[in-house]
């Protein structure tokens, strides 16, 4: 058996060498053919504009552009017939024929949105994450795209920052370990298969630490945080076999990371070995010029020679390159390399064998928008929302009696989408309103809007900066509250539909006010002062401060926003056909005062006293606790668990040795459930200032009413391991902590030394 797996890795390495011989000879041989000039036009990644724009300019005269071998690649542009007219052009037209790499953001689903990363990744369900990644990666395949701009993987602390809605939160072991389900769900094991394309990790580095939370601010960072807490994700996506990278817009240490040869290089290449290619972000090098390094030909040489491969519609690269090798002060061997890693990611795409595998219409037509698709949307929504409070059990609903619908969210089908979907329709998308009709039948379901999203004309014009998201209602507020409080006191229960806008989240969307706007407050109150039985079902992209709400007697279901199925979804859970699950992976702070606030935060010599109270000369605050409003990993369910009898497998391990912590769980509650079970480390004594506690395993289990199970949890050597003063990857012997439970306050302990 040993031997035959030996024989079968060996062949699989010959096979895998043989083909990568190939690839590097086709390569040279193509190389050699190319003028500088055709070797700098592949470092091009040009939008020909008619999709969604993040930036002030849109390529011109693409057509032409491409006709002389001017363009790597583009995006912007999909659909079978669309992107046959750019591949012919560039395969016929341009003097070497080579093909295009045609990108996309595809974020969370192509035509089929599911959730919000931060939604999806609440569900902590790996196969399902890849499965919905398999599932983004057929659709837009189908549509003619062979390179997806995700995962996103930024480590994020700030629920300021808008995009803390495109990741997977706060934490790095987490985050690593969902980079990695993405990154195998968008590429599978052959990229040149049809229904697989090239991932790209972003935002190299630490776009999500950006100072006070705006978008596109700069960043500072130790060395020791970035490797310990920042970077592990994108380690892991391209451990994971990811093909490209993104640079980020901020700088890392004082250089912006698309000019940054210490991130590009001496990190990416040399020490994680990365061997795909670098795209810049949305004209990042340019606005290098705004960040102060120089002129556009000074940061598009700085760029290249940082290692940055492909520039994105800026054409620094396209105007300035030749320039500065004329000047010597870029190499024709830089050219080539940058040139050589876009050649060979299009020749891993099956680009070379074929221009047009990606370009079957009947296969759009199939594929795209199928009903399994749709299935897993709505499985996926299920599985991401968080029960945040269950007051008096009222949830889950029976489907009977009279249910007053209410709030600016309910019946709004241009929110259930989410930030960052350009490639999905929300004209398809499922309205709460829609939803529980179709899966509330037997009760009566009648809906009054009851508030504005925001009654702010300033804010809502920000918002609806790219489309109406808010949409301000002819009637006045009083009209509309009346109008919903009217209907509660004449039904048996109210769910109210609040939050977030899908555009109060994502890029250029960042709040310094990150609670319910309060026409929805005003809204809520009233509602409760009805005596009604309250369920808030809560939307937004990122944790919002709801002390306010959450000390009200009312129920309340974070469902993030949801996708195209988000009332099917939402319905499913709020009438128990689906059991909550999912858990939180940003802390809710209580205030934007405690801001950055997470679980893995250290502990000062000055520890806050255990019972909460304030102590003068402590590391505290005069009006607010340490501890947040809801800790990393809470969630509850319609059922209860119980942990008990915690132990470990040894009390001593030496370097090199595992150990495994089970636990037995029981439901205690009334119904099945599915339970996250989260083993959480403490290193009691190290070199380097040790975090709290840091999660390092957890499982997701489902369990039967009365059904209990033993989990195990095995920590390898790795797990035990951080990066010390000199960024060695290293354990360090002494006593260590482990604690298990259902979220990041869990206390059944036990402790072991690592000798
Ligand atoms: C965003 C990227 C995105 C790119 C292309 C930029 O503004 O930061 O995440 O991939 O635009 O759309």
């Amino acid at each position: 058996m040993h031997n035959k797996k030996i024989v079968l890795a060996l062949m699989a390495l010959s096979f895998w060498s043989a083909q990568a011989q190939k690839r590097i000879q086709e390569v040279e041989v193509l190389l050699n053919k190319m003028t500088i000039e055709e070797k700098i036009g592949q470092l091009n990644l040009l939008t020909p504009g008619g999709g969604v724009a993040t930036g002030e300019v849109v390529s011109k005269d693409v057509e032409s552009k491409i006709k002389n071998g001017q363009v790597g690649g583009l995006f912007g542009v999909s659909g079978p017939e669309k992107v046959r007219i750019a591949q012919e052009i560039a395969v016929n037209n341009s003097r070497l024929g080579i093909p295009l790499l045609i990108g996309s953001d595809v974020i969370h689903g192509y035509k089929t949105t599911y959730p919000i990363p931060l939604g999806l990744s609440s569900s902590w369900d790996m196969e399902l994450v890849k499965q919905a990644a398999q599932m983004a990666a057929k659709e837009a395949t189908a549509d003619g795209i062979n390179w997806n701009f995700s995962p996103m993987v930024d480590i994020a602390r700030d629920p300021r920052w808008g995009r803390i809605s495109e990741g997977a939160g706060e934490d790095p072991y987490l985050g690593s370990k969902i980079a990695e389900a993405m990154v195998k769900g968008y590429q599978g094991d052959d990229l040149s298969a049809t229904h697989t394309m090239l991932a790209c990790v972003k935002h190299f580095a630490l776009y999500g630490a950006s100072e006070a939370g705006r978008d596109y601010h700069t960043v500072d960072m130790s060395k020791i945080k970035m490797f310990n807490q920042y970077l592990p994700p994108y380690e892991a996506a391209i451990r994971a076999g990811a093909a490209s990278v993104m640079s980020s817009f901020n700088d890392v240490d004082g250089v912006p990371a698309s000019g940054n040869s210490w991130l590009l290089t001496d990190l990416l290449r040399d020490r994680w070995g990365f061997g795909g290619f670098v795209v810049s972000d949305y004209t990042s090098v340019n606005e290098m010029i705004a960040h102060g390094l120089g002129d556009l030909q000074a940061v598009s040489a700085l760029a290249l020679k940082a290692g940055l491969d492909m520039d994105m519609v800026g054409e620094g690269f396209q105007t300035t390159l030749k320039k500065s090798l004329d000047q010597g002060k870029v190499t024709e061997t830089d050219i080539t390399n940058a040139c050589r890693r876009v050649l060979e990611a299009k020749y891993l795409s099956g680009l070379f064998d074929d221009p047009y595998r990606y370009l079957d219409p009947q296969r759009a037509k199939k594929d795209i928008l199928a009903e399994d698709n749709r299935a897993l949307a709505r499985k996926l929504a299920t599985h991401s929302f968080v029960l945040l409070k269950n007051h008096n059990n009222i949830l889950p609903l029976k489907k009977a009696g009279k249910i007053a619908l209410v709030g600016p969210l309910a019946d709004s089908r241009e929110n259930m989408l989410g930030t960052w979907a350009p490639t999905g329709d929300f004209n398809l998308a499922v309205t709460i309103l829609e939803g529980f009709k179709n899966v509330g039948a037997g009760a009566i379901i009648q809906f009054a809007k009851g508030a504005n999203i925001s009654d702010d004309t300033d804010f809502a014009k920000n918002v609806n900066a790219l489309g109406e998201r808010i949409v301000i209602d002819e009637r006045s507020s009083e009209t509309m509250l009346k109008e919903a409080v009217d209907l509660t006191n004449t039904s048996d229960v109210v769910v109210a539909v609040v939050g977030e806008a899908s555009e109060m989240s994502g890029e250029s969307s960042s709040r310094t006010d990150i609670s319910i706007p309060e026409s929805q407050k005003r809204l809520i109150r009233a509602l409760v002062d009805t005596g009604k039985p309250v369920v808030l079902v809560l939307m937004s992209g990122r944790p919002l401060t709801i002390s306010e709400e959450l000390d009200m007697p009312v129920s309340i279901l974070q469902v993030w926003h949801p996708g195209v199925e988000a009332g099917n979804a939402i319905a499913d859970v709020v009438f128990g056909d689906y059991n909550p699950s999912g858990k939180l992976t940003a802390t809710w702070p209580i205030n934007v005062g405690q801001i950055p606030i997470y679980h893995s935060a250290k502990v000062t010599g000055r520890p806050a006293p255990e019972s909460g109270e304030f102590q003068k000369f402590r590391s505290n605050y005069l009006d607010a606790p340490n501890t947040p409003l809801l800790p990393f990993g809470y969630g509850l369910s319609y059922t209860t668990f119980e942990y008990s009898d915690l132990r470990l497998s040894k009390k001593e391990i030496g370097r090199g040795e595992s150990i495994s912590a089970t636990v037995t769980v029981k439901n205690t509650g009334d119904h099945t459930g599915e339970e996250v079970v989260q083993l959480y480390l403490r290193d009691m004594v190290r070199s380097i200032t040790p975090p709290k506690r840091q999660l390092k395993g957890f499982q997701k289990i489902k369990l039967k009413k009365g059904e209990r199970k033993e989990v195990t949890i095995t920590l390898t050597p790795d797990d035990l391991k951080f990066y010390d003063a000199q960024l060695e990857f290293v354990s360090e012997p002494g006593e260590f902590k482990i604690f298990v439970g259902t979220d990041s306050n869990a206390d059944l302990s036990e402790s072991f030394i690592l000798r």
